[in-house]
């Protein structure tokens, strides 16, 4: 898929020429449009065809099946804002992919002018090629997308502003793409090991560094929390240690920490059968931490970014780890597990310990981790949860900007006692009640030595069931912008 920038005449060899009306019927490139189906198409919009609802789209051939349009009404656009706007792009790009076309072009100018190129650019690509994902699929008789070339036509003063927004956008997608590519992946596929070789692939693409410990390693690094819930499986559990250094030497980094249970059967405490295909998706934190690390890599973001990855799986075995059994974290902490199910804290812990050492200015975990936080919040905002008020609000910004929201979730100490053990420093789950807050309580005992943010994504990484199943790519657009938005401080 090329997109290309052109400030020159449009001139409609492309298979679909996209066509923005606004509500009084105006074509909003009308200044650009030079052919004869220019009064063909006003006098097919004022027969009423195309609705008024934003978004609507109508598509028309000029007669001779030359040149076919796709009008696409949008309203008010003078006070249109970014969301609105990426609703738009969303169905436009949405249509694009149920046709099929393999050029596509649009002109972009009159929104240029109110929300400016490089977001506008930045919206329309990222929708593009967000809207025409196409899961990889194992079906012998797989779907293709033909589209292999969009151009985009800006005024030439708007040239520059619009390809730095195309290079932003296209960064963005195709790492949030990855995130959705492994989600998908069964989980005979994407298991630890293969966690591991995505990591080391982006490592070398992108000139970072990285490193993937294998057990005897996690052994070595007293990791036991993580290692108890590796126990029940003949995968080999994995750490991996992911660095982009472009910022400056004397700069902290930013540590982003990913849950990547590559199956979660419960363990011991089995899940019940019904749709636990989907405990596949237990890597998405994971997924889109390799997906932000893609992104800021095309990018070359000046930052220093960190990204550490517990992997491995939880499956019921004979040596499986048992409910009553008393883990040693890495932190030195006993764990007494009462649920096995409740795997992600247990494996995050020994990760957060870890990140100490590079005494980072934030840690950040993402994680599929309860599945209270999709009764919380269903699918719409990923749940924030922080010991540093400033951070909550940086994220949750950064989800607003980026139509990737995040909602704020309380982590009072009063909450704390629920994970009480007699006979441990602490038990890994907190009963029915608050059940996403009693797991972020318990993250929040191995993260006291720096500012920390975890992002409880059950219900924003995927689509269940149906015929949309599937990831999401969600955050990757929230901590991208977060990243970039720390840039600009
Ligand atoms: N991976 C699950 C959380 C989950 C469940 C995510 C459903 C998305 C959809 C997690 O490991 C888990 O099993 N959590 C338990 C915790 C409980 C035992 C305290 C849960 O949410 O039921
Ligand atoms: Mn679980
Ligand atoms: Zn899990």
């Amino acid at each position: 898929m090329k997109f290309e920038i052109s400030s020159t005449k449009i001139n409609y060899s492309s298979d679909i020429s996209i066509l923005a009306i606004d509500e009084k019927n105006n074509l909003l490139n009308a200044n650009n449009l030079n052919t004869s189906d220019d009064k063909m198409i006003k006098s097919i919009i004022k027969k009423g065809d195309l609705s008024e609802a934003d978004g609507s789209l109508l598509k028309i051939n000029d007669g001779e099946g030359k040149n076919v349009y796709l009008l696409a009404r949008i309203a008010d656009v003078k006070n249109i804002d970014s969301s609105r706007l990426n609703l738009f792009f969303t169905k436009v790009a949405k249509g694009v992919s149920q046709y099929n076309p393999k050029s596509i072009q649009i002109c972009l100018c009159f929104l240029s002018k109110v929300l400016g190129a490089e977001d506008v650019v930045m919206l329309f690509s990222r929708s593009v090629i967000h809207n025409c994902y196409k899961i990889n699929s194992l079906k012998n008789d797989k779907s293709k997308l033909n589209l292999s070339k969009i151009l985009i036509h800006v005024a030439k003063d708007y040239a520059a502003a619009a390809k730095k927004g195309l290079s932003i956008g296209e960064a963005v997608a195709h790492g949030a793409n990855l995130t959705k590519d492994l989600g998908n992946l069964p989980p005979n596929v994407c298991t630890p090991t293969y966690l591991g070789d995505v990591a080391k692939k982006i490592a070398k693409e992108n000139g970072m560094k990285v490193k993937v410990l294998g057990k005897s390693q996690i052994e070595k690094l007293k990791m036991g929390s993580f290692l108890s819930v590796a126990k029940g499986s003949r995968e080999e559990p994995k750490f991996i240690i992911l660095e982009h250094l472009k910022g400056k030497t004397s700069e902290k980094p930013t540590v982003l920490v990913g849950k990547g249970i590559t199956f979660d059967a419960g363990g011991i405490s089995l899940k019940p059968g019904a749709n636990m295909d989907e405990m596949k998706y237990d890597m998405c934190g994971a997924a889109t931490v390799l997906g932000v690390m893609k992104t800021i890599g095309t990018m070359k973001l000046p930052l220093n970014v960190v990204a550490l990855i517990p992997a491995c799986e939880n499956l019921p075995d004979g040596i499986a780890v048992k409910p009553g059994d008393i883990v040693t974290s890495m932190s030195g902490q006993t764990i007494e597990i009462l649920n096995t199910d409740a795997e992600g804290r247990l494996i995050l812990c020994d990760a957060l310990t870890y990140a100490e050492r590079y005494k980072p200015t934030t840690v950040i975990d993402i994680a599929t981790l309860t599945g209270a936080c999709v009764i919380a919040l269903g699918h719409e905002a990923s749940a924030v949860f922080s010991n540093q008020e400033s951070l909550a609000r940086e994220l949750i910004d950064a989800g607003e900007q980026s139509q990737d929201r995040a909602w704020h979730m309380p982590l009072w100490d009063e909450y704390q006692p629920l994970l009480d053990s007699n006979f441990a420093d602490m038990a890994n789950i907190g009963g029915r009640a608050a059940g996403s807050i009693t797991a972020a309580c318990f993250l929040s005992r191995f993260t006291k030595k720096y500012n920390w943010a975890h992002l409880d994504i059950a219900g924003t990484a995927w689509i269940s069931g149906g015929k949309a199943k599937g990831g999401t790519g969600r955050p990757v657009n929230l901590l991208t912008k977060f990243l970039m938005n720390r840039l600009k401080k």
